[in-house]
């Protein structure tokens, strides 16, 4: 079946994708990759895009490559990542069906950004946060794209959810062959993390 979106309320939208409510279950996201975003990676990466077997999909697939890697160590704690239930066709292309992540009034879950800026960022977020720093330093999940708008807050589970920015944009990956490089990979980007949550907390109390 396929899933018609056009002309109908987009639920959140970032650079690269258009987030829809799913027509049979409200609590799943169909997330669908926007034409610019295709446009932009074969025009900057002509190279690239010409050794990959997947020209428009790739992210999509690395993405669903880290969350079943995760699991191949069984004892990985799997909260900090969304659940992805599958793939659907769709009037935009293929999608991922997502589980939705909410706040307690139903409407879509805070992002760490969105926190911060409305003044609800509280000690309790900063110690997650730092759990999440913490198994991010010691997992070998290759993450990519770590920002303040990739993470949410799941008041049911009480930790942060990372909802995009998996998997690597190179055709061939060191991060996926050598565990200790990614996980410096992954500590540098904390380590960044920190210096931009840092910069907006400046800029929200100024
Ligand atoms: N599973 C989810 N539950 C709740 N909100 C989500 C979920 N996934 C995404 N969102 C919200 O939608 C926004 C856009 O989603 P996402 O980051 O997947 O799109 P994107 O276009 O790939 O982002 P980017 O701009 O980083 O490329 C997120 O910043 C977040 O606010
Ligand atoms: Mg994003």
């Amino acid at each position: 079946m396929k899933l018609t979106f056009k002309g109908t309320q987009v639920v959140s939208q970032g650079g690269s994708r258009k987030l829809f409510v799913h027509p049979e279950r409200e609590d799943w996201l169909v997330k669908v990759y926007l034409q610019r975003f295709h446009d932009v990676n074969i025009e900057r990466y002509p190279l690239t895009t010409r050794f990959r077997r997947l020209k428009l999909y790739w992210a999509l697939v690395n993405e669903i490559i880290e969350f079943v890697a995760i699991r191949e160590n069984p004892k990985t704690e799997t909260k900090y990542l969304q659940t992805i239930i599958g793939t659907a066709d769709t009037d935009y292309g293929l999608g991922m069906v997502v589980e939705g992540v909410f706040s307690e009034d139903g409407s879509l879950a805070p992002t760490l950004r969105d926190l911060v800026i409305e003044n609800k960022y509280q000690e309790k977020h900063q110690q997650e946060l730092e759990a999440l720093f913490k198994w991010m330093e010691n997992t070998d999940v290759i993450i990519r794209d770590f920002s303040l708008d990739n993470l949410v807050w799941d008041y049911k589970k009480q930790c942060f959810v990372i909802v995009d920015g998996l998997g690597s944009k190179a055709v061939l990956s060191l991060r996926s062959f050598f565990k200790t490089y990614n996980l410096r990979a992954n500590k540098n980007r904390v380590e960044k993390f920190r210096i931009r949550l840092d910069r907006l907390k400046q800029e929200v109390n100024s």
